[in-house]
């Protein structure tokens, strides 16, 4: 695969943010270049679940995601937005990408790309995969599911978006909460043609 376009990566304000981060941190290692914007909302929920007080500093950020995952940016191949910075590259469909992954999606931000609404930075970049017809992953957290929100995601699915849901397959010997949590984002690699050897394959 093409590594010099980068991936954008959303993380917005549902639980599961570890879905996220450790897309990241495999998308890093593996010398991918990634676009991240982390929903300002989810600040709140990154203390919870993995003790990261993010601050609303894009160098900060930068430097608090690659300190938690222990990696370093000597190759720039991770670069962070804000979510109110709506003038940012990825927002204009001239910028070339490999696509966008929104892990773990929230059933808000769902619903307002579901009405291209654009109303922030995730938002708006989602709203121009789909125009452009570039791979859109979304990982839905919410249980159960409403009416609404089924009604959101069969619509983007319609439009050609994945719809990737942390279900776990268990017959990928899943012993711990981390081969889970690795099933779950080798199928989200997988829905972004990524190649990666995260889970154990049906053979
Ligand atoms: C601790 C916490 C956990 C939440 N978990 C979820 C969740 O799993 N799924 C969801 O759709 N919303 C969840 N919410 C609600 C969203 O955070 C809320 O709708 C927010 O406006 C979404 O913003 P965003 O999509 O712009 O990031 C949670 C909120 C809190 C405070």
């Amino acid at each position: 695969m093409n590594k010099t376009e980068p991936i954008i990566l959303a993380i917005t304000a549902a639980s599961g943010i570890i879905y996220g981060i450790r897309t990241l941190e495999f998308l890093l290692k593996n010398e991918h270049k990634v676009e991240l914007i982390i929903s300002s909302k989810a600040y709140y929920i990154f203390e919870q679940e993995l003790g990261i007080e993010i601050c609303h500093d894009k160098n900060i950020i930068e430097k608090q995601i690659l300190d938690y995952l222990n990696i370093d940016n000597k190759n720039q191949v991770l670069k962070v937005w804000l979510d109110n910075e709506i003038w940012a590259s990825p927002a204009s469909g001239s910028y070339k990408t490999k696509g966008m992954i929104i892990a773990p999606a929230s059933m808000a931000s769902i619903a307002s790309i579901a009405s291209g609404l654009s109303e922030n930075l995730i938002a708006r970049i989602a709203d121009v995969m789909i125009k452009e017809e570039n791979p859109l992953i979304i990982v839905p957290r919410e249980t159960p599911f409403s009416a609404i929100h089924l009604e959101n995601m069969l619509k983007l699915s319609k439009l050609r978006v994945k719809i990737v849901p942390p279900i776990i397959g268990f017959y990928g010997k899943i012993t711990t909460l981390e081969d889970g949590i690795d099933f779950i984002v080798g199928k989200i690699l997988d829905a972004a043609g990524i190649h990666n050897d995260l889970y154990q394959r049906w053979d």
